[in-house]
């Protein structure tokens, strides 16, 4: 069996409620996830119950939030944990987000000890990595990334690599309208796959690698069709079903 494709729509602090709900209501109705093509939708926290209400009974469909604690409870205001979304029947948890390491400061420590947390409380975890436009032009971005991605997935056990799913989004890309080229894309996933297997052994060859950063439908084939790109973590164009449509398309296709 080939690698699971997957389709991550991470709506970030957008849409309202009843945007959220039409939204969900024209993917299930537009799109039809299998086994090997799998669908995930990242609303805000306060539609996750509507999202997971909505989602339940359509199969392939998951849920994720866009971040949690790795603390159980406690003392920590306007935090929601891991184990408080795995109550409400999410599926999965984006961590290291690029817009969470940046306004919250969020160290590759701090996703790893979410990255375990997610795993105890029986959820996936979508971890994302990606250089900025400065380790780019410097050329460091293979090293920097794989850098990043080893210290966010420190103790990573095989028994998990079912459990995760890894984004690469290069923050020069992301929500710029900048895309990495095919080339580009390619490049650095074929990077992180063979460090993954040769830290690793060759299962962690099957760990899905999605693409991020103003992925859309005018330039999803050309990421899609390459052989390491195992699918997209999308923002912008996960907001509109008329753009995500295609895209899942595109995905079905390669
Ligand atoms: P855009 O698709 O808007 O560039 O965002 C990508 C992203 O950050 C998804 O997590």
């Amino acid at each position: 069996m080939g690698r699971k494709k997957v389709l991550a729509g991470n709506w970030k602090m957008n849409t309202s409620p009843e945007e959220g709900m039409a939204l969900l209501q024209a993917l299930k109705a537009n799109l039809h996830p299998t086994d090997s093509l799998v669908v995930y939708v990242a609303p805000p926290h306060v539609q996750l119950q509507q999202t997971v209400k909505l989602l339940r009974e359509k199969s392939n469909f998951y849920v994720a939030a866009q971040d949690a604690r790795a603390e159980a409870s406690g003392a920590f205001t306007g935090d929601v944990s891991i184990s408080m979304l795995a109550a409400m029947a999410v599926d999965a948890v984006i961590l290291g987000h690029s817009e969470r390491r940046l306004h919250h400061q969020e160290t590759d420590a701090v996703v790893n000890a979410k990255m375990h947390a997610a795993f105890a409380a029986g959820l996936i975890a979508i971890v994302c990595v990606g250089e900025n436009l400065e380790v780019r032009q410097a050329g460091n971005h293979l090293g920097h990334v794989w850098e990043q991605l080893n210290a966010s997935i420190q103790g990573l056990d095989s028994k998990h690599f079912n459990d995760i799913i890894i984004a690469y989004e290069p923050v020069w890309a992301i929500g710029t309208g900048e895309v990495a080229s095919p080339e580009q894309a390619q490049a650095m996933h074929q990077h992180l796959r063979n460090q993954l297997a040769s830290v690793y052994g060759s299962d962690a060859e099957e760990i899905p690698l999605l693409y991020g950063g103003s992925c859309k439908p005018s330039n999803a084939n050309a990421l899609f069709a390459q052989d390491d790109v195992d699918g997209g973590l999308i923002g912008g164009a996960a907001l509109k079903v008329s753009d995500f449509h295609p895209l899942f398309e595109s995905l079905k296709k390669v």
